[in-house]
């Protein structure tokens, strides 16, 4: 649909966020020809900038990002005009929300929609909201986006969740988790649903088991004072590989609609396996980045990292195996792992096939074959699987890949995960946002894990950054004789 013209605004406006993915990501949109031209951005925050300071910031943000590479000077020059900056100080006076509310002026015209960004802390998203209706801000349309973490517990979690909803009804609230914007991520679906060959091994009489990773070779940056609060399990593993898990083994949704689509994610959420007492000693490994080199630079270790103490228990590293309790997945464990200072940064899913029941090829070299979705870098998809080596001599097999990388085949650029999220907010849709429901089941799941790391015998193990994790992870894989899945180098 035509895109309307909306007023944006983003609270935590001039933060990390902000500046990082969703300025740049509405650039590109603007670009592309997906704002229209009376959309306005209205950047909210303590800081007291001037329009013309938050322009400066914002031009830097969008020339600085990767995919924008050279902002074309006409396109920029109308992004940076649609942006004007508002101070509120949210627990303060009601200045700002005046402010706020005259550069809206008053109710908005038909057909012009309100979209509230929240970009802050989850503690002070149910303030926001308050102060907006208070300021009667909201109209029957308006939409509210809420960013991970959303809480740090089911308990937290729910609060915001009930303190939003007074104001915001589910319909109304966007709850993003950036993965399900990235392309490969959409492409699952498509892979799964839209052909026939997946589906009929899909399921543990074929499917051996499946590893989800996501590694980083960046730390945490300047984000130590959030990243205290939260570590990996929190960061990651509650959202985006809970929702990956999610879209790797739920069961065909009726229609590619939002509430198909999310009752079925839901269901497997809530058909995991809870992960409590010994399971959660065997089951779950937490590591910690010390010193170390990352792709030839010596980096500090986590505790080293300005803002915040030199003790903590604070994971950067996180392996568990889960498990599905339903007629499809008993048994097929689904491992998990995400770790910040690896080695090297990918983001995959592999599936990984049984052996054959019976082989035919005595001696030769057997194995499942191996379907890997990968979502970064090189976003692509590659099956391995057995075909004989040329040659007259004894039959030998040797495992072969079949690569399709998207960016070869469509020689099109993927848009930013934040570019797709924030387009279907402008247009009101939220299939690819999590609802309440989805959110609250994740931390019921993830809760007992955390509260279990408590035991003194399970702070995280220190691995050296730019290695491959924790020697924890591999005993916790390697207990059923499985491995972690390493690319077959080219031979
Ligand atoms: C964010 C986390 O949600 O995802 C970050 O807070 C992490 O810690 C980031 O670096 C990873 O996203 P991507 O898109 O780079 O894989």
């Amino acid at each position: 649909s035509a895109p309307r013209p909306t007023d944006l605004v983003v609270f935590g406006g001039t933060g990390d966020l902000s500046m990082r993915k969703l300025l740049p990501s509405l650039y590109l949109l603007d670009r592309d020809g997906h704002l229209d031209p009376g959309t306005r951005v209205i950047a909210v925050s303590r800081d007291g900038l001037t329009d013309a300071d938050l322009r400066g910031k914002a031009e830097a943000a969008v020339q600085g990002h990767r995919a924008v590479r050279v902002a074309e000077p006409a396109v920029l020059r109308r992004f940076l005009g649609r942006l004007s900056h508002i101070t509120v100080d949210v627990g303060g006076d009601a200045s700002g929300w005046a402010d706020l509310a005259a550069s809206l002026a008053g109710p908005p015209e038909p057909g012009r929609d309100r979209v509230f960004y929240l970009a802050v802390p989850p503690m002070i998203s149910g303030a926001i909201c308050r102060g907006l209706a208070d300021a009667g801000l909201v109209t029957p349309d308006s939409r509210v986006v809420m960013e991970k973490p959303l809480g740090r517990d089911l308990a937290s979690a729910r609060a915001v969740n009930a303190e939003v909803g007074e104001i915001f009804s589910e319909e109304q609230t966007y709850r993003i988790d950036h993965y399900l914007g990235k392309e490969t991520v959409q492409n699952l679906l498509v892979l799964r649903f839209a052909n026939v060959f997946l589906e009929p091994l899909w399921n543990s009489r074929w499917i051996d088991h499946v590893q989800i990773t996501a590694a980083e070779t960046v730390g945490v940056g300047g984000r130590r004072g959030y990243y205290d609060t939260a570590g990996a399990m929190r960061d990651m593993v509650q959202n985006h590989l809970l929702q990956l898990l999610c879209l790797t083994a739920m069961e065909p949704p009726a229609s590619y609609g939002r509430e198909a689509v999310r009752d079925e994610k839901l269901k497997v959420l809530q058909a995991l396996e809870p992960l409590t007492g010994d399971r959660v000693r065997q089951d779950t490994a937490r590591g910690r980045y010390g010193r170390g080199t990352v792709q030839g630079s010596e980096v500090l270790g986590y505790l080293e990292e300005p803002g915040g103490p030199a003790d903590g228990t604070t994971e950067t590293y996180v392996a568990l195996r889960a498990e599905i309790a339903n007629w499809r997945w008993a048994g097929v464990p689904f491992y998990l792992r995400t770790g910040k200072r690896m080695d090297r940064a990918r983001s995959e899913i592999v599936v990984r096939f049984r052996d054959v029941p019976h082989t035919i090829f005595p001696g030769a070299a057997t194995g499942g074959g191996s379907l890997v979705i990968r979502l970064q870098p090189d976003e692509g998809i590659h099956l391995t699987m057995l075909a004989k080596v040329p040659g007259a001599g004894a039959l030998r097999l040797r495992p072969v890949p079949l690569e399709l990388s998207f960016a070869d085949t469509f020689a099109t650029r993927s848009p930013e995960a934040y570019e797709r999220l924030l387009m279907d907010v402008l247009a009101a849709d939220s299939t690819l946002f999590m609802r309440r429901d989805e959110v609250e089941a994740a931390w019921r799941w993830t809760d007992p894990v955390i509260a279990a790391w408590a035991d003194p015998d399970l702070v995280p193990e220190t691995y050296p950054a730019g290695s491959a994790g924790p020697a924890g992870a591999d005993r916790l894989i390697g207990r059923t004789g499985r491995t972690w899945y390493e690319e077959e180098q080219p031979r």
